[in-house]
């Protein structure tokens, strides 16, 4: 067998460079287009032009009030409409209110010109941003909804007038989960501005580091949002797939290593998790450093166990350093991906939200593994698209922090998914070197002796027989990885010669 690898390596596996990113991959995109069964458009996409604003979509705001689509502030239905002046001036002076008792306490820790520039200039230009809705989003926004197949596509200006409104948190309905909007996520952002929580400081100040660019200059892209549901799950146990590259790695993060490729987003059903209030770990930092993906909670009903949400085009405005209690807002980042024809950045994320165990053992029954996989396998696939112009797909303990669950295990499923996809892996472990070596032994104690992912799927469902099933204790005696070694090894799968060449 192979050598084991040297202590101090930071990667093992393929080679990044083997690894394929947009836009080199891509195939050319269809002509951008609204399809009204699937694909929502807000623009002309006949005045597209790289550089330039898009232009909204039809000219003047259509005022729709039902359960299909998003409820809009300035509404003639709504309550209080923002657009009449008067009311409007009163609600963003309450919304202010709200919005300065947060900035009172950024006052302690803000320099005394960031503050004056705070109040005088950019509040009030977020205000106006706020008000430029009607115009900015004439088109009614269709909820994406549970089971539906459907994308909309939005200026990256439009998104800033919508979250300019959710910072002032004019979206009515949606300030109590009671409502008729129960099953989605909190947007409009005031409970961001309530508590002592200290790291919200940090949030508030990554989120005004967005609101101040794109209220100095307009960005001039487009976003696109795609919910996607999937209908017909492979047949893992018949796999006959062999697994794609895997690159593994204890350095760098999804975001940063991950340009190009396909990143996950540790989501939860509801989309952005907590990031209108003190949640703080990898999809709160993503959805806060590329605050694009928060409008996503604007319409996008809690996911489903065969659903994912798509997100190309979000931009990053910030830099972080830190994560949860440490996280700490590290200035401004100008994003330089390059944009698509569409001209949407090429960064694609996809939301797929693990299964939260609160019981290890639960993990590895069978009905779990298969929800992984399918939930994994919804947001990696993408049928139609010819394999040569997929990514790779980034990712990392996907499930295993908050949710608790086994990153080994996880890190398994997530290859099997992303071989049945016809993707390869960058596997991001987060700074943990023991895992990157078992991930990468175990890769490549598979590929190497042409282990199929049926077979795999079917020595996880021995192993929760043998070792899970009647298990008192917290944790299986024998781990899944060493089953999974003596489990080949002892099988006619084996080559002559190598019963004992395994790595335990
Ligand atoms: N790049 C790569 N790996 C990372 C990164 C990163 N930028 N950040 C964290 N990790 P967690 P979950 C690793 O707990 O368990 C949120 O509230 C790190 O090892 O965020 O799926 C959601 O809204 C970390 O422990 O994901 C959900 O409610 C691990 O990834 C919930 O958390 C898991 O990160 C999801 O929890």
């Amino acid at each position: 067998g192979d050598s084991p690898p040297p202590s101090d390596a930071r990667w093992l596996g393929s080679p990044m460079s083997e690894l394929k990113r947009m836009p080199q991959c891509g195939g050319p995109l269809p002509p951008l287009k609204d399809l009204p069964d699937q694909h929502t458009v807000l623009i002309r996409t006949d005045l597209l032009q790289a550089g330039k604003l898009p232009v909204p979509y039809p000219s003047k705001f259509r005022d729709t009030w039902d359960e299909v689509h998003v409820k809009m502030p300035f509404s003639e239905s709504n309550l209080f409409p923002v657009g009449n002046q008067v009311i409007s001036k009163l609600l963003f002076l309450l919304a202010c209110a709200g919005a300065k008792q947060a900035c009172l306490s950024l006052a302690k820790v803000l320099e005394s010109d960031a503050m004056e520039h705070l109040f005088q200039s950019l509040l009030p230009d977020m205000v106006q941003l706020a008000l430029r809705a009607p115009e900015l989003c004439t088109k009614p926004i269709p909820l994406l909804k549970e089971g539906m197949n459907h994308s909309i596509t939005m200026s990256q200006e439009q998104i800033a007038s919508l979250l300019a409104n959710a910072f002032f948190c004019t979206f009515p309905r949606r300030n109590s989960r009671k409502t008729e909007y129960s099953n989605y996520p909190d947007i409009n952002l005031c409970r961001l501005f309530e508590g002592s929580y200290p790291k919200k400081i940090e949030k508030l100040k990554t989120l005004l580091c967005y609101f101040r660019s794109v209220t100095a200059q307009k960005p001039t892209g487009l976003v696109t949002f795609t919910r996607k549901c999937l209908d017909h799950p492979p047949s893992w146990k018949n796999s006959q797939t062999l697994l794609t590259k895997l690159h593994v790695t204890c350095e760098g993060t999804i975001e940063d290593s991950g340009h190009g490729m396909l990143q996950v987003d540790f989501a939860n059903r509801f989309v952005g998790g907590g990031v209108t209030g003190s949640g703080l770990v990898q999809e709160e930092i993503r959805f806060l450093i590329n605050p694009e993906l928060i409008i996503s909670r604007l319409f996008t009903e809690a996911l489903e166990h065969n659903e994912v949400l798509i997100i190309t085009g979000a931009e990053q405005y910030s830099t972080y350093t830190g994560y949860a209690d440490s996280y700490l807002w590290n200035g401004k980042h100008q994003d330089k991906t390059p944009r698509d024809a569409w001209q949407r950045r090429c960064t694609e994320i996809v939301a797929m939200d693990a299964l939260k165990f609160k019981n290890f053992l639960e993990q590895f029954q069978p009905e779990n593994i298969n929800r992984e996989l399918n939930k994994a396998y919804c947001g990696f696939s993408r049928p139609g698209v010819r394999g040569q112009d997929l990514s790779a797909v980034a990712t990392g303990n996907w499930g295993c922090g908050v949710f608790g669950g086994d990153a080994r295990l996880k890190a398994l499923l997530q290859m099997l998914a992303a071989a049945e996809a016809g993707r390869d892996v960058a596997y991001f472990t987060f700074g943990d070197r023991a895992l990157m070596t078992d991930i990468h032994t175990m890769h490549s104690f598979l590929t190497e002796r042409n282990i199929s992912v049926g077979a795999v799927y079917d020595l996880l469902g021995q192993y929760y027989l043998s070792e899970c099933q009647d298990c008192l204790t917290r944790r299986p005696k024998v781990n899944l990885y060493a089953f999974i070694y003596a489990g080949v090894s002892s099988c006619h799968l084996q080559r002559p010669g190598q019963a004992a060449d395994t790595p335990y």
